[in-house]
């Protein structure tokens, strides 16, 4: 059984490239990791289905959508980590128009079952200027206080993924100019 290693962080605070930064890193020292996103996963069968155009839709789907997106997502990414060690980059949880919904759901949990759970997170104001900067996303627009009251719920609702598996949880820091000790931390605790 490999080692399954969940990543989250609100929308624009760096989840992938401290990834990216981390499977680097892990490769030269021949450490191997499959890294997969839960929104492609979800994205596919959205788009099959022609629910969506883009990702960032999803989250405005019905409830109901959504948990069945998640489950699909849950149930193929669990197949693929039988044998491999997987870094599953996703969400504690997604805003929608009709509040938080748990990225991370017990019918999700019991598909991955992690080994960690890690929190990517910076300062709001960060978070705020990187997701202006980045056209190639239809982000929700919202001030700091707003990703800072997402983050803390990020963290209590992770609280309640580490009750029910059993896994740890690592806060990483994703900071401007700092990203290289952001992979750093990640990278310890992927090897
Ligand atoms: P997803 O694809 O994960 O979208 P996202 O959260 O918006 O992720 P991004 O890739 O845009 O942000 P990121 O944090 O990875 O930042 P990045 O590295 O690009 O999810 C899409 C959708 O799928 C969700 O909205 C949801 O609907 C659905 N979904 C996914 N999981 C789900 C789940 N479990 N349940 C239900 N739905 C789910 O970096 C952003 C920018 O910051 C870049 O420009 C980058 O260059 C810059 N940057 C990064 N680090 C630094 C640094 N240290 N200093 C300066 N700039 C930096």
């Amino acid at each position: 059984m490999g080692k399954k290693v969940v990543v989250t962080g609100v929308p624009g605070v760096g989840k992938t490239t401290v990834i990216t930064g981390a499977m680097e890193r892990l490769a030269v020292e021949g450490i191997a990791y499959e890294a997969v996103n839960f929104g492609t996963f979800m994205f596919d069968v959205a788009r099959k289905e022609n629910l969506v155009s883009n990702r960032d839709e999803m989250r405005k789907l019905g409830k109901d959508v959504q948990k069945r997106l998640q489950q699909a997502a849950a149930s193929e990414i669990a197949a693929m980590s039988i044998n491999a060690n997987v870094i599953v980059d996703t969400h504690s949880s997604v805003k929608t128009p009709t509040g938080f919904l748990a990225g991370l759901p017990e019918w999700v949990l019991r598909e991955l079952m992690p080994d960690i759970v890690v929190l990517v997170e910076t300062d709001p104001d960060q978070i705020l200027m990187r997701r202006l900067g980045d056209d190639s996303r239809v982000r929700d627009m919202e001030g700091s206080r707003a990703i800072a009251e997402h983050q803390e719920f990020n963290r209590a609702v992770s609280a309640a993924y580490a009750m029910y598996t059993g896994c740890t949880i690592k806060i990483v820091r994703n900071e401007n100019f700092l990203l290289e000790k952001g992979v750093d931390d990640l990278v310890s605790v992927l090897r």
